[in-house]
């Protein structure tokens, strides 16, 4: 068969359309052949098509060249002295760094090395006869060139994809770093302005009902009544404080954690015991972490009340070599289908981003009716 059978669609002359990096820089391609007439052909058809051509003339030659530079394509000369272009090749894809390089072998007349091109059947290799005609070599040039920029394509895209991954990332540690800023001014504004405000109401309030007494049983009783109300007030600001910002936070994690386990057992009633393994666990650990583990067990004991129908949690912390641990594990029904990853939910989504905005790991264990264990790892910050 002949070259111009294999491709009957093209006509000497036809527009040829050059191949298009992505990033505007043009692939290399090294062409080997010791004939320097035919050398001049091939390189005058392939730089027509915007590509950096570099040459060679024999295949150690090209091995010496492929030592310094990567090459998207090879145009490699079947019969040279001393290494035919069967050996450069073999030599070629021996190189880990070259093993994919794709390979177009240029030879004589059909049939004459059928036989030795059987080994080469595999891969990104493909051949073409001289004489050479233009058109069949840009074509088959095109396609290894349209695959080389479409790999750099997607190169580039994962490296942009990356980037913003990054950004994203940047930017959610970001925000939750200034709502838990936010949390705290305003915890503690509510503290110093009503806190302080109603604490005067009260004092006053207090006054008036140990001055009326008997004389005014009435305004008593209304002293009284203010009182209760101031005092439930007072109460509720308070719980206010708290869930915006512990303030028992500023005593360490640990303080926090066992205020937090407290407060779980008395709102839900459920049992839950905390072990902590290793005495000052949260020694090194920065604030950012602090407050990050704080939110993380408290949505997963908001989960536990929700969803778990569990009768008993267990809470363990430890440390090890640079590493701190946080495991929550519940006796409860487990997460139900695809709990982990539920659309429009938030809770366990938050808690994977500040694990991973952390560099830490998280994994869950549950789903088999033998309740939910959550296990974190948090790097510290060593001095
Ligand atoms: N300890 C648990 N036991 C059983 N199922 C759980 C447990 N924790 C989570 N789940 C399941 O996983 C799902 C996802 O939890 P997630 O905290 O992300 O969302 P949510 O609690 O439903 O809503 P929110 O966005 O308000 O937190 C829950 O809806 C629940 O089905
Ligand atoms: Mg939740």
């Amino acid at each position: 068969m002949s070259a111009h059978q294999e491709f009957p669609a093209l006509k000497s002359g036809s527009q040829v359309r050059e191949p298009m990096p992505p990033d505007g820089i043009p692939a290399s391609v090294l062409i080997v052949d010791d004939n320097p007439s035919k050398l001049k052909a091939v390189v005058s058809v392939v730089s027509g098509m915007g590509l950096d051509v570099t040459t060679a003339n024999s295949g150690r030659e090209a091995l010496r060249l492929l030592l310094k530079q990567d090459f998207a394509l090879i145009l490699l000369d079947v019969k040279m002295p001393m290494m035919d272009g069967f050996e450069t090749a073999t030599l070629i894809h021996g190189r880990p760094r070259s093993a994919h390089t794709p390979i177009i072998f240029i030879t004589a007349e059909a049939g004459s090395d059928s036989d030795r091109f059987h080994g080469y059947t595999l891969g990104a290799v493909d051949y073409i006869y001289s004489p050479i005609v233009p058109e069949v070599l840009c074509a088959k040039v095109r396609v290894f060139v349209d695959l080389f920029y479409l790999q750099r394509k997607l190169l580039l895209q994962a490296d942009e994809l990356r980037e913003s991954k990054m950004m994203l990332r940047e930017l959610a540690s970001h925000q939750e770093l200034i709502k838990e800023e936010e949390r705290k001014r305003i915890a503690r504004e509510i503290h110093d302005e009503l806190g302080q405000n109603l604490l005067a109401l009260r004092i006053d309030a207090s006054m008036l009902h140990a001055r009326t007494g008997d004389l005014h049983p009435r305004l008593h009783q209304k002293a009284s009544y203010a009182l209760n109300q101031i005092d439930a007030t007072i109460k509720s600001v308070r719980g206010i404080i708290n869930d915006l910002r512990p303030p028992v936070l500023d005593l360490g994690l640990q303080a926090a954690i066992e205020w937090q386990i407290e407060e779980f057992r008395r709102r839900s009633g459920i049992a839950c015991d905390i072990m902590v393994r290793d005495e000052n666990f949260d020694r090194d650990l920065g604030e950012k972490s602090a407050t990050a583990l704080f939110r993380i067990l408290q949505e997963s004991l908001t989960n536990i009340i929700r969803h778990a129908q569990a009768t008993q949690v267990q809470v363990d912390l430890n440390r090890d070599n640079g590493w701190l641990y946080m495991k929550i594990a519940d006796n409860g029904v487990g997460m139900q289908g695809n709990g982990h990853n539920k659309a429009n939910t938030f809770g366990l989504a938050g808690i994977k981003e500040r694990i991973s905005m952390l560099g830490g790991d998280l994994q869950i264990d549950s789903g088999n009716g033998n309740g939910t264990i959550l296990a974190i790892s948090i790097p510290l910050i060593l001095p």
